[in-house]
């Protein structure tokens, strides 16, 4: 699909109404992991410096069509130092900006037009403005006013982040080098058969771990105790091994976990193989086999996708051996040049922040739903309104 992107886009003196995904963790008023406004940056700066007039419209959270103040976007505004507009749909600063003014919108997802892509609220968001241009990969899996319906009223084009991530997982997706290993874990079965599927014919390996895993291993007849699981997606994982089998793909689903006796990131672990997990136990992290046996499976690739953590990555140091064993793997092959990896998905990426190998990776997306339902080939309706 040929985009309409900004490249010799002539912007100065221009209003432009920019779309970000600004959907960024933020505890006691402070941004805690900044890296999707940090990747939205280049975009703003290059019309900033071309002369546009900027007004970024972005959701934070699900405010569900109510203007609750806890899903204010007045951390973000702050942390870029922009003014913020306390109403998307308040025109009234337009006439005050100059070339090269950037200020944020109030959470677009205040109204409940934006969610139900409402033709009446999109046309008044684009109000006002010259064109549209969206860097919201993340959010472009949503037909929403701001990513699909503004794009009814105003000549529409792709930011640099959106344009990067569509050629960064495309290449991958089109022409990986081999062997490619990819890593599905988190929490649920049912909201990954579409990506696992996608996978299975896409890889040569897939490994599959966290509470994921749980379940396949529970399907495969293992006793899996007091874990979190989903008992009812049994058949779906049977369904998805004999898939991949047809598609020869190699399957490694988990051979034993860290366990604790209760859910709590202070319980005592022990590393468990299935035969010896009880009733009581509860699934935490993968066991030390696994690991082993899943970074030599990683060190055997040439490309890497992985999404989502196999264990509660964010229970430091307990909890997140089995993820940042992964990390570290996955990062060391790349610096030495063995692999070319992609990693997608907010815990995945805050697993890498936190053992402090970010940078080491080939690709990171800023999606999180996108960059699954981007891998498996479906339409992402934000990128398809673009289309040239
Ligand atoms: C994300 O954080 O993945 C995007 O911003 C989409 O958010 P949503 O799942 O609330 O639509």
């Amino acid at each position: 699909m040929k985009l309409r992107t900004i490249d010799n886009l002539d912007v100065r003196g221009k209003y432009v109404l920019l779309r970000d995904d600004f959907n960024v963790q933020i505890v006691d008023g402070k941004i805690t992991d900044a890296f999707r406004i940090e990747q939205s940056m280049p975009t703003i700066n290059a019309l900033k410096n071309a002369g546009a007039r900027i007004a970024i419209v972005a959701h934070l959270g699900r405010p569900k069509g109510t203007r609750n103040m806890e899903y204010t976007l007045k951390p973000v505004a702050e942390y870029m130092g922009v003014p913020l507009i306390p109403d998307c749909l308040d025109k009234s600063f337009l006439s005050d900006m100059k070339d090269g003014d950037v200020v944020l919108l109030e959470n677009v997802r205040f109204y409940s037009g934006e969610e139900e892509n409402d033709s009446e609220f999109a046309k008044k968001l684009a109000d006002g403005f010259d064109l549209f241009v969206n860097d919201a990969f993340a959010v472009s899996h949503r037909a929403h006013a701001s990513t699909v319906g503004v794009t009814e009223f105003l000549p529409s084009y792709a930011g640099k982040l959106l344009a990067s991530e569509i050629e960064q997982l495309s290449a991958v997706m089109e022409n990986p080098a081999r062997p490619l290993v990819a890593i599905v874990a988190g929490s649920k079965v049912s909201t990954k058969i579409g990506v696992l599927k996608a996978l299975a014919r896409l890889a040569d390996k897939l490994i599959i771990g966290g509470a994921l895993g749980t379940t396949f291993d529970y399907a495969t007849g293992a006793h899996v105790g007091n874990s979190l699981y989903e008992p009812d997606q049994k058949d779906t994982a049977l369904e998805i091994m004999e898939y991949a089998r047809a598609n020869n793909c190699e399957v490694f689903i988990p051979l034993d976990k860290g366990v604790g006796p209760e859910f709590s990131r202070d319980a005592t672990r022990v590393d468990k193989t299935f035969d010896e997990i009880t009733d009581d136990d509860v699934i935490l992290d993968a066991g030390a086999l696994t690991t082993a046996r899943d970074v030599d499976v990683i060190k055997s690739a040439a490309t890497v996708i992985w999404n989502g953590t196999v264990g509660m990555a964010e229970w430091m140091p307990t909890w997140s051996v089995g993820s940042f064993a992964l990390a570290r793997a996955i990062a060391e092959e790349t610096r030495n040049g063995k692999m070319k990896s992609i990693v997608g998905g907010g815990d995945t990426v805050a697993a890498l922040e936190a053992c402090g190998v970010k940078d080491d990776i080939s690709y990171v997306s800023t999606g999180g739903g996108a960059f699954l339902e981007f891998i498996e080939g479906r339409d992402l309706p934000g990128i398809s309104a673009l289309a040239e």
